[in-house]
């Protein structure tokens, strides 16, 4: 099994960017919590960050027949981007849609999601511990659970 955890525009800044509402763990920290949790799981695990809207269309396409499910923090591309909706729809992988804040209890320009309708599921508010959570979401998904 082979997951990839892509993140969208601004989130190489997490750790300084308002860590009242993203908290103070750094991207690199999120990244190398996920591998040592892949790596108890036995799966692989891929890291892409981009705060470019085609360049995260790009490496959507470029998952296909290479990943088994993608964890995606879009940023405020969620907000925004029916390409990234396309993107996702087009390769057919099971993708959860992940934000460290829980957006629906923020600005309601946050509330709405184009990722939602493509996504398997949707994991927010639990800060840098999501990403873990989504890992596990995924992996008893891709597995069957119970
Ligand atoms: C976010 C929430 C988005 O609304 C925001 O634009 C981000 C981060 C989160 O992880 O909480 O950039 O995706």
């Amino acid at each position: 099994r082979s997951l990839l955890i892509l993140n969208g525009p601004n989130l190489n800044m997490l750790g300084t960017r308002q860590p009242e509402v993203y908290g103070g763990t750094t991207l690199a920290q999120i990244e190398d919590a996920c591998a040592k949790f892949a790596s108890s799981f036995g799966i692989s695990v891929s890291f892409e960050q981009s705060n470019h809207e085609g360049t995260l269309v790009d490496i959507i396409q470029a998952s296909k027949g290479v990943h088994d499910g993608i964890v995606f923090n879009a940023g405020a591309y969620t907000h925004t981007s029916l390409a990234l909706h396309d993107a996702i729809a087009s390769v057919e992988i099971p993708t959860i849609e992940l934000h460290l804040s829980n957006v629906h209890a923020r600005e309601p320009f946050r509330h709405h999601s184009y990722l939602a309708p493509v996504s398997i599921g949707l994991i927010c508010g639990f800060g840098a511990n999501g990403y873990t959570l989504a890992m596990t979401a995924m992996h008893q998904h891709l597995e069957g659970g119970v």
